[in-house]
């Protein structure tokens, strides 16, 4: 009937509007080309050109949909604005060097948050995007010797960009793998990891001196002699002390990640039971460097060293996701905070589909409380009209707060006529921090 009324042809998208709850711009709940069986069902009964949207983010997949005639074209949202360059790449096969979109929402929020000075176009990973103008990647008329430290997304950044730039790079991680804090965000968030790879990539083939496995200390640092130093070396997590946070059965943010790194001690692990030790010997010293957050997520299927019920204390995007990753597990989750509000550092869009997902996962959300004191077989609290329980745990999280460190970044005064720091070690900014941070410091050097 459309088509005899005159449509020439269909657009097959989530809905027409978008809110925070539409089918419009999704999350990675949302599978890849989650509208293509809407198209193909359409092109089946029309006779005119049938599009289809929604996270169709890679050539393949994209290239798939056409052959496989679900649908005539195939429409790009987000991936553009995650690399200009998608098309051009994509037609040259240079298929690893497309910066993938990871469906953060960064970009939408940005839409509905205000003040206007925030209501502006960006992207997480591409910090072009909105500052074309501004952030340029022109050769350099003098290069430089350039230092990053730390080996997460904002010191990758800074070193691709400085590197594509035409100065010399040294990018020094002390960790005998690169990723920093977005390896740990992969983990837990698989969608992350396609910047995680891209990044990896790009510093490995472009010519910068990696220097793994080194910690940047001021002699190292002034052995190099660079003319700049980038500092990111990312946030220090505060634990606050709380009543029983000694019980063997407890584990904080910072134990987790170094169980994940070269930083698991005999001392942290010695309290824990002997079944919880051999897992960790799984995934931690020599055997982290061969670990992807997809290995990572793979063997916590099989094994994690954690009870069936497991109580986080916290309230922050991590802690989130760490909630819904465990949950995705199987293990049944609470997570505790004495914040109102969960994850504050996101906008609405994607707070939206993280909510949606601890109700999928039923997870026990207690907002708002006193944490009273962490016990054998739970953690006590009190609500803010003065109730007082205990939710049941055989594990705790104390998920802690990322704060700015900047003790390298003051380390490294007088060793170059010019010291940056950026990223989290000035105070968490996610990965759109991390990113915009090292755009604008190693366009501008
Ligand atoms: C579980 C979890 C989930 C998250 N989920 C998300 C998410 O979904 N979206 C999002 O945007 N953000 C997320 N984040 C936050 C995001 O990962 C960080 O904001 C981001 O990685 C910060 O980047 P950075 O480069 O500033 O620091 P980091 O990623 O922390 O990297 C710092 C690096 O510096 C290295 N380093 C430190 N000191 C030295 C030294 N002296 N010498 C050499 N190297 C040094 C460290 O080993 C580390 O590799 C998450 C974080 C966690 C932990
Ligand atoms: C920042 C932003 C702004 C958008 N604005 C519009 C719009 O004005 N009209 C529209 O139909 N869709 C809009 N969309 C939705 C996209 O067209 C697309 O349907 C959606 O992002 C899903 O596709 P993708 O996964 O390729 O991004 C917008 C999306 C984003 C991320
Ligand atoms: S901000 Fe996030 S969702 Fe938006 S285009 Fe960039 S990576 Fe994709």
């Amino acid at each position: 009937m459309l088509v005899e009324a005159g449509v020439d042809a269909f657009h097959v998208s989530g809905g027409g509007i978008d809110t925070y709850v539409s089918q419009v711009v999704c999350g990675d709940e949302f599978q890849t080309g989650y509208n293509t069986a809407g198209a193909e069902a359409i092109k089946r009964v029309v006779d005119v050109p049938v599009m289809v949207v929604g996270r169709v983010h890679d050539p393949h997949t994209a290239e798939r949909i056409l052959a496989d005639q679900q649908a005539d074209l195939v429409v790009f949202g987000r991936p553009f604005l995650a690399d200009e360059d998608w098309p051009n790449k994509a037609r040259e096969g240079r298929f690893d060097d497309i910066r993938r979109c990871i469906s953060c929402e960064t970009c939408i929020d940005a839409l509905y948050l205000r003040p206007p000075a925030l209501n502006e176009m960006n992207c997480a990973v591409n910090a072009r995007t909105g500052r074309e103008l501004t952030n340029q990647l022109t050769p350099t008329e003098h290069p430089k010797k350039v230092v990053a430290i730390g080996g997460g997304p904002g010191g990758m950044e800074a070193a691709r960009v400085a590197a594509i730039r035409g100065h010399e790079v040294v990018l020094v991680e002390k960790n005998r793998r690169l990723g920093g804090a977005l390896f740990f965000a992969s983990v837990v968030h698989s969608d992350n990891e396609h910047f995680l790879e891209f990044l990896t990539k790009q510093v490995q083939s472009l010519p910068i001196d990696l220097r793994l496995g080194t910690e940047a200390t001021a002699d190292v640092v002034r052995a190099a002699e660079p003319d700049v130093v980038i500092v990111a070396t990312g946030a220090q997590i505060a634990t606050p002390p709380i009543a029983g946070d000694d019980l063997p059965h407890v584990f904080t943010g910072t134990q987790m990640r170094a169980m994940l790194a070269d930083e698991v001690s005999p001392a942290a692990t010695a309290r824990l039971p002997w079944w919880q030790r051999a897992g960790l010997r799984l995934f931690g010293g020599a055997a982290q460097r061969h670990l992807t957050p997809g290995r990572v997520r793979a063997l916590s299927r099989k094994y994690l060293p954690l009870g069936n019920s497991v109580a986080i204390i916290g309230a922050d995007l991590a802690a989130v996701e760490v909630a819904e990753f465990l949950a995705s597990l199987g293990r049944k989750v609470s997570i505790l905070t004495d914040q109102a509000r969960l994850a504050p550092e996101i906008g609405p869009k994607r707070r939206t589909e993280h909510m949606d997902h601890l109700d999928d996962y039923k997870v026990v959300v207690n907002s708002h409380v006193r944490i009273d004191e962490i016990q054998k077989d739970g953690v006590r609290i009190t609500s803010s009209s003065g109730h007082s329980s205990v939710v049941e745990a055989e594990s705790v999280i104390i998920a802690g707060e990322p704060v700015a460190n900047e003790s390298v970044f003051e380390s490294m005064q007088g060793i170059a006529p010019e010291v940056y720091a950026i990223g989290d070690c000035t105070g968490l900014g996610l990965i759109r921090k991390a990113t915009a941070d090292a755009m604008e410091v190693a366009c501008t050097i």
